[in-house]
């Protein structure tokens, strides 16, 4: 047993080693140069029996999940009792347009042992429970907006130099500071709440950050146990926790949304949790909303290479091999199934792979379609700037790799249509 643990620690660090080298090789931008590669139809089982109907279905999306936990983000254990602790049950904030509300999970019975903050805004306007948006911040809270009253947040945090920090932990200094990704005043106008949580304090987001990760409280093996996408979607379903014994929020109207890594997050918890009324891939890209067959521009053995403490250890199999692959993205969106899905990109973050990402979310439409709903209304690509809404939605937008104005207002409509 110690031996297999041994072997298996060894093929993941050579694994990392020679895929850290191979990183150096140019990743593909063009579209003809996009190998051949066989779409797995989510509605046929692994013994080849099709999936006619509902009941069909759940079992194949057992089989889905269990592909996924085994292969690419590892498997989530039940959770143990996380305490919550109001520490501010409401003030009102930003000018009068919001109470705010803060909560410490605490993910042990130690009161200053790990947990997390969750920063919660709600439209002072609201006169019952409220629909919520929910969403990981990359470092802190108090970023999220200029609000004085937000809470510190003590996580590691990964580059922090852009702020002139040197300590990787969250201070006065970044507060506001990703405020440009946060439409917060649209979001309380439209009457929904939000909330966030820093990712860094489930897991630190870099390869030594196990000892200080969630993953440390529970039993551990290197090959398919949860990994840091994994303990961070843990934390975006303990948020859901602490909203079903709020009795202002609408805990049957969550959101999860998240960007970037984070959005490869928001799919995998509103994936494997069912509470999430609607999930939103902003940007998503590899390991995301984006088929990884396609190996455009980010690819497999780049993302293991780069981020190896993201996905589980026999996701590293798939370096330079996503053929065999036995599973692809589309199958992860097609999870979300019924639930109203989002998926937005950026025309010029090819590095998410754009095309790809709206390939996926089409090659899901025809598990919404079998469970009764419109799924993704579009065959083509749509134009930049011309969102397809469904019960998948799908945008590409103008610019760069980020969380826009117009990405957000796409999503409030979309909300406002499927959820509200
Ligand atoms: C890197 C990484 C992407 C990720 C992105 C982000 O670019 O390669 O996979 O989505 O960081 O999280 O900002």
């Amino acid at each position: 047993m110690k031996n297999l643990k041994w072997i298996l620690t060894f093929s993941l660090v050579l694994s990392s080693f020679l895929s850290a080298i191979a990183g150096t090789k140019e990743a593909n931008y063009d579209e003809a140069k996009v190998p051949k590669y066989k779409m797995i139809d989510p509605l046929v089982m692994a013994d080849g029996t099709g999936v006619a109907d509902k009941k069909g279905w759940r079992k194949r999306r057992a089989e889905i999940q269990k592909l996924f936990e085994q292969q690419v983000y590892g498997k989530t254990p039940e959770p143990k009792t996380v305490r919550f602790e109001v520490v501010e049950q409401g003030t009102s904030a930003l000018d009068g347009k919001a109470v705010r509300r803060q909560v410490r999970a605490h993910f042990t019975d130690k009161p200053d042992g790990p947990g997390m903050d969750i920063l919660i805004y709600l439209p002072a306007k609201a006169t019952g429970p409220v629909p919520i948006f929910v969403g990981l911040n990359f470092n802190g809270n108090q970023t999220i907006c200029e609000d004085p009253g937000i809470r510190i947040s003590k996580g590691y945090i990964r580059n922090n130099q852009k702020y002139g920090v040197t300590n990787n932990r969250g201070m006065e200094k970044n507060r506001g500071r990703s405020s440009h990704l946060w439409a917060v005043d649209m979001i309380l106008s439209r009457g929904y709440g939000l909330a966030t949580m820093h990712c860094g304090e489930m897991e630190p987001d870099h390869s030594e950050g196990f000892s200080e990760s969630v993953r440390a409280l529970y039993p551990y093996s290197v090959a398919d146990s949860w990994a840091a996408i994994g303990a961070w979607s843990w934390g975006l379903s303990r948020a859901v926790d602490y909203f079903e014994t709020d009795k202002q929020i609408d805990a049957k109207r969550v959101i999860v949304i998240g960007h970037s890594r984070l959005g490869k997050t928001s799919l995998w918890a509103g994936a494997c949790d069912e509470r999430f009324a609607m999930v939103i891939s902003n940007d998503s890209g590899c390991g995301g909303a984006a088929l990884s067959k396609r190996a455009f521009g980010e690819t497999v053995e780049r993302i293991n290479g780069n981020f190896p403490h993201w996905f589980c250890g026999n996701f590293k199999q798939y370096n330079s091999n996503e053929a065999a692959l036995p599973l692809d993205q589309h199958m992860l969106l097609s999870m979300v199934a019924p639930r109203p899905l989002y998926v937005a990109s950026a025309a010029e973050d090819l590095w998410a792979d754009p095309h790809g990402e709206f390939l996926a979310a089409r090659a899901a439409s025809p598990v919404y379609q079998l469970l009764g709903t419109a799924g993704l209304p579009a065959m083509e690509m749509p134009q930049v700037d011309m969102p397809v809404h469904g019960r998948i939605g799908y945008h590409v937008r103008t610019g760069k790799h980020s969380v826009t104005e117009f990405d957000w207002k796409q999503y409030l409509n979309f909300a406002d249509k499927n959820v509200k």
